[in-house]
């Protein structure tokens, strides 16, 4: 079965093509990044108005580089939430209307399910259980998944998300959007130990999290070098990158691991945006190896937003008959 997929819950258009049987059969994506970024921060109604323009090419695109016609799509799946209103509703009416006027099932996909199943689509041998460690610009949650559609939440962020906090002080050092990887890139020449800031509630006996207070200590270094030394130089910056950094990383390592003793599980998957952490897939390798366990990713470019994570999660969905693919009411579903 052929499902087609729709991402548009933010700032990128994701449309792809799965196969329940062989999987990922092609996918197409265009971020917005550069629109925004003039902005410093993502503008939803920008967002939704170039999702309108990008859905159609993509999904030409897409049919085009899978060598495919729209009569060979059995389905249509799209993010039904949560994310920003308007852009969720550009991919929700499109999924609809194109699975209405072809009389094919629609199936609303959770966001963040989209990012805890993508791993699989590298590591199709990947068993359940396992823990995951969801990690975006929106959410950061530990969770135990024990099958499609049967997630338990273990912990998760009491304030912001640890994208978020990437996000947050990389914009403090005027590092411009998106902040993950430009603090990221910068902190590779930076010295993690330069400043050490706080690692909130890492030894808390539970599995949540806290970034605002680190966010509060980045800006406060900021404003106390910025007073003595005016605007701080290239290698001041890399220092309070790599440190912010460090601080993150961290955290979101002791929590992983806290999770896997506290589970007794021995594969961790690592899912969202902030799973495209190089210091982050580091770090968790070497933990992972030391418990004599296993951690898996996303392919870098499909740790971000994207339309195979949708496609493939609806194709997860009908395998375990959790679809009723004869429901083709199309009731509209958005849940921003
Ligand atoms: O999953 P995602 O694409 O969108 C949401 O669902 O939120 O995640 C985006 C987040 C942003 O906060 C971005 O700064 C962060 O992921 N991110 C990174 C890296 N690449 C993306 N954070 C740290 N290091 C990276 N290399
Ligand atoms: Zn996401």
């Amino acid at each position: 079965m052929i499902i087609i997929g729709f991402e548009s819950s933010c700032d990128e258009t994701g449309v792809a093509l799965v196969c329940t049987e062989r999987g990922l059969l092609a996918h197409s994506l265009h971020s917005q990044i550069a629109m925004h970024q003039q902005y410093g921060g993502v503008v939803p109604e920008l967002a939704s108005r170039d999702h309108i323009r990008r859905v159609l090419p993509l999904t030409r695109e897409v049919l085009g580089s899978a060598g495919m016609t729209l009569d060979q799509i059995d389905a249509v799946a799209y993010t039904a939430g949560p994310g920003l209103a308007g852009a969720l509703l550009v991919g929700a009416s499109f999924a609809q209307s194109f699975a209405w006027a072809r009389s094919l099932p629609a199936i609303p996909i959770h966001h963040l399910e989209g990012h805890l199943l993508s791993p699989l689509l590298a590591a199709p041998r990947l068993d359940f259980p396992f823990v995951a460690l969801l990690v975006s610009g929106g959410h950061t949650q530990i969770m135990r998944v024990d099958g499609v559609g049967r997630y338990e939440l273990l912990g998760e962020t009491l304030d912001d998300a640890a994208g978020e906090a990437f996000d947050k002080t990389a914009k403090l050092m005027g590092l411009g959007y998106p902040g993950g990887p430009a603090l990221s890139n910068l902190a590779q020449q930076g010295d993690a130990r330069a400043h050490d800031f706080p690692r909130p509630m890492i030894h808390s006996s539970n599995l949540d999290f806290s970034f605002s207070g680190l966010k509060t200590a980045v800006m406060t270094r900021v404003r106390a070098l910025e007073k003595a030394d005016g605007p701080l130089s290239a290698q001041q910056l890399a220092d309070l990158a790599a440190s912010t950094e460090s601080a993150i990383v961290d955290v979101l390592g002791a929590k992983s691991i806290k999770a896997m003793k506290q589970t007794g599980l021995k594969r961790l998957v690592v899912a969202g945006g902030v799973g495209a952490n190089r210091h982050l897939r580091t770090r968790l390798l070497q933990d992972m190896l030391k418990l004599g366990g296993q951690v898996f990713f996303p392919p870098l470019d499909l740790c971000t937003d994207n339309g195979a994570m949708i496609a493939f999660a609806a194709a997860m969905r009908v395998n375990a008959g959790l679809v009723d693919l004869s429901d083709t009411s199309h009731a509209f579903t958005v849940r921003p």
